[in-house]
């Protein structure tokens, strides 16, 4: 380990997870100016930015993620601007992505209109926009400091998306949405609030908790059935789930849709489940 590493995690808190200080140490220590006493690094907008040191590890060492204290996060190949405003997004919905890429390369290029649902960041309809330019997005979400991020994202990246602040638990607002989408596509709140003793300090400090936290784990997994039930045609659906009541969920899909799977994510843990009267190739 070189001298920059050894003395950038000699700073890191003990308190922080011993193998999440290694990858920090990774990332980190290449932007590390020993001269300067800070880091340096390109964000999101290509723009030079330096941090001090001392801020830094302040920031680091009270359970900042680190996405948050550089402001931003890799997703695919591209950046997204990240900040307390909204949900870091995590790998597991860049499989969801990844899933969802390889369904719609296999469907006729039409004009396909996709629905997201809490877009947060909007990491999804970005990557999807970025994948297949032809695609009509509509991304919703309650929180207006999080689509007033979202929309700063699709403007960097030049990609047009139909952003909407709507409550979807709200069913008078859907005749606000679209009629008819081909897809649906959510990493909606599934978390519930008692599970929230067992998280992790900068998710509960730091991360919007009505990203994650919900009275009912099912609530929104119902309330996009009964949307989808509600429309024209069925809607193709893909959504994030908890791995512990992911077969749960399915039963309640298979009630409505002729067909439906669970995907693993890489751990192999089922955290995707998908919906669609026609037969699911995955
Ligand atoms: C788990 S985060 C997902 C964010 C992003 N799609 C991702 O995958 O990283 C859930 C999102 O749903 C939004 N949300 C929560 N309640 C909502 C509601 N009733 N209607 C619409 N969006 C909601 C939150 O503001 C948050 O941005």
């Amino acid at each position: 380990m070189d001298a920059n590493r050894t003395y950038i995690l000699d700073k890191i808190s003990p308190q922080l997870d011993k193998n999440e200080r290694i990858a920090i140490c990774r990332i980190i220590a290449p932007m590390y100016r020993a001269s300067e006493q800070e880091f340096q690094f390109v964000n999101a907008y290509n723009e030079r930015i330096s941090i001090p040191e001392v801020q830094f590890f302040e920031r680091l060492n009270s359970f900042e993620p680190l996405d948050y204290i550089l402001g931003y996060k890799d997703f695919f190949d591209f950046k997204l601007t990240v900040d307390q405003r909204v949900l870091i997004p995590r790998s597991e919905t860049e499989e969801l992505v990844w899933y969802l890429r390889q369904e719609i390369s296999k469907m006729p290029k039409k004009n396909l209109h996709i629905l997201d649902i809490g877009t947060g960041s909007s990491c999804i309809a970005l990557a999807l926009k970025r994948f297949f330019p032809h695609l009509h997005i509509t991304a919703i979400d309650i929180s207006k400091e999080a689509l007033t991020l979202a929309r700063a994202n699709a403007k960097r990246l030049r990609l047009e998306i139909d952003f909407q602040l709507l409550d979807f638990l709200d069913e008078s607002q859907w005749a606000k949405l679209p009629l008819d989408p081909d897809i649906i596509v959510s990493n909606p709140p599934y978390i519930p609030y008692e599970e929230k003793a067992m998280m992790d300090i900068s998710v509960l400090e730091y991360e919007p908790a009505m990203a994650l936290f919900v009275d009912d784990p099912f609530i929104f997994y119902k309330k996009i059935l009964l949307f989808a039930q509600k429309q024209p045609h069925l809607p193709r659906i893909y959504l994030e789930c908890n791995s512990q009541n992911a077969m749960e969920l399915q039963q309640v899909y298979q009630e409505v849709y002729q067909h439906t799977a669970l995907l693993d994510d890489l751990q192999g843990l089922p955290r995707i489940i998908c919906a669609g009267d026609f037969k699911i190739a995955i």
